[in-house]
């Protein structure tokens, strides 16, 4: 659509919005929105349409009061923004009416000084932001790990191995009666022994990067899936052949992709009267850019790869702490899983989204892919 398609009828135009002011503004991917003295609508720009689920015309014909309740904080703001001609923000509104349902947004209003009384709207969906901020989250928490699978390799594993092997000394020597609790502690110490070894997969080595075929990847994952855990599950497969290489460490790609599938797995197969399915997806996703930490860098994400389930979705008391070690809704979970997947996938400079409601779950993984400079190396 045109910039002039979105300006609203002439007599309420903003009389200095040139057509290049238009053309910046339509290009804006955030919702913007000028009203005037009697909150209608004087301009919206794509986003904003997008936003309001209507078209510039029909906004025309409606004041701001007709898609959100009056008693909305929304005019609260607006109306300090007039009377103190400052800009003013409020986060976490929700707007919500018969055609709008909207939570969690951020909205900027701005006194608009050439032309009185009209408020400049800038509004923000928070939650692309917070799942930005969680994404930042997971690599803190991921660090957290790496401390201490140093420590837990040098502190536990020596003792432990000494506890294990008294153990199966006593199991010869025992009474037959005390045998089983020195089976007992053979079988704990394992059972450490395998959580250690699992922590020090977040140890702070190099990653070594190949170009990786992602297809290969998950085809691998499939089977070892089916033939183990995943027997009696359905697999649906949307895979864009025309996608260049991964760049990144095969092995690691495996862990975190069958990570996923185990998750997706365990919650499709509990308790639904569904057939339980995961749906793996790769695609072309542009526009998704991420920063190197520490540096100017920008690096682009332009392949993504889903990991979706039928399951009930992510419990809420888990929601905040997904990514963390040791979050586990599972009796038999170590709540690892997740903590490994965020370290292993910030280490390729990549990006994980999750969405989750009952019935849907979808992890979305956002991976480099080999550019010309890499293949040189
Ligand atoms: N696809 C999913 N659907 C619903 N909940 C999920 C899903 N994936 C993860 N979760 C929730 O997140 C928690 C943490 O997952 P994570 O993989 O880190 O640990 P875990 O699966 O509990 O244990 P582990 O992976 O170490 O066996 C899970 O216990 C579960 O509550
Ligand atoms: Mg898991």
């Amino acid at each position: 659509m045109s910039f002039a398609s979105r300006l609203l009828p002439a007599r309420n135009r903003a009389p200095d919005l040139t057509p290049m002011h238009g053309a910046i503004l339509s290009a804006m991917p955030v919702p913007v929105v000028l009203l005037d003295a009697d909150n209608r609508f004087k301009y919206v720009n794509h986003a904003a349409e997008q936003f309001l689920g209507a078209s510039a015309a029909s906004l025309s014909q409606v004041r701001l009061t007709d898609l959100v309740p009056s008693d909305n904080p929304l005019f609260l703001l607006i109306d300090q923004v007039r009377r103190t001609e400052a800009t003013i923000s409020d986060h976490d509104l929700t707007l919500e009416s018969a055609r709008l349902h909207k939570t969690g947004i951020t909205v900027q209003g701005s006194p608009v000084p050439e032309d009185p009384n009209t408020v400049l709207l800038v509004m923000q969906d928070a939650s692309a932001a917070r799942a930005l901020d969680r994404h930042l989250a997971f690599r803190g928490a991921a660090r957290s790990v790496t401390g201490m699978a140093a420590i837990l390799a040098h502190e536990v594993k020596n003792p432990l191995s000494g506890i294990r092997g008294a153990a199966q000394l006593l199991e010869s020597s025992v009474a037959p009666e005390d045998r089983e609790l020195a089976e007992l502690i053979r079988d704990e110490a394992d059972r450490i022994r395998a959580l250690v070894d699992r922590m020090e997969a977040f140890g702070e080595k190099p990653i070594v990067r190949a170009p990786v075929n992602i297809h290969r990847v998950l085809e691998h994952v499939r089977k070892l899936a089916q033939t183990g855990f995943a027997e009696h599950v359905r697999f649906q497969e949307n895979y864009d052949p025309s996608l260049p290489p991964v760049w990144g460490n095969r092995d690691q790609l495996v862990q975190v992709i069958l990570n996923l599938v185990k998750n997706g797995v365990e919650a499709a197969t509990q308790g639904s009267d569904r057939r339980p399915e995961i749906t793996l997806t790769t695609g072309f996703q542009h526009g998704m850019r991420l920063s190197v930490p520490g540096t100017k860098q920008r690096l682009d994400l332009p392949l993504f790869v889903s990991v979706r389930d039928n399951g009930a979705g992510i419990p809420d008391d888990i929601r905040p702490h997904l990514f963390e070690p040791f979050v586990t809704s599972k009796s038999a979970g170590s709540g690892l899983g997740l903590a490994l997947v965020a370290k292993i996938v910030g280490d390729h400079g990549g990006l994980i989204e999750v969405e989750s409601r009952p019935g849907r779950t979808d992890f979305r993984l956002h991976l480099p892919v080999v550019t010309e400079k890499d293949a040189d190396q």
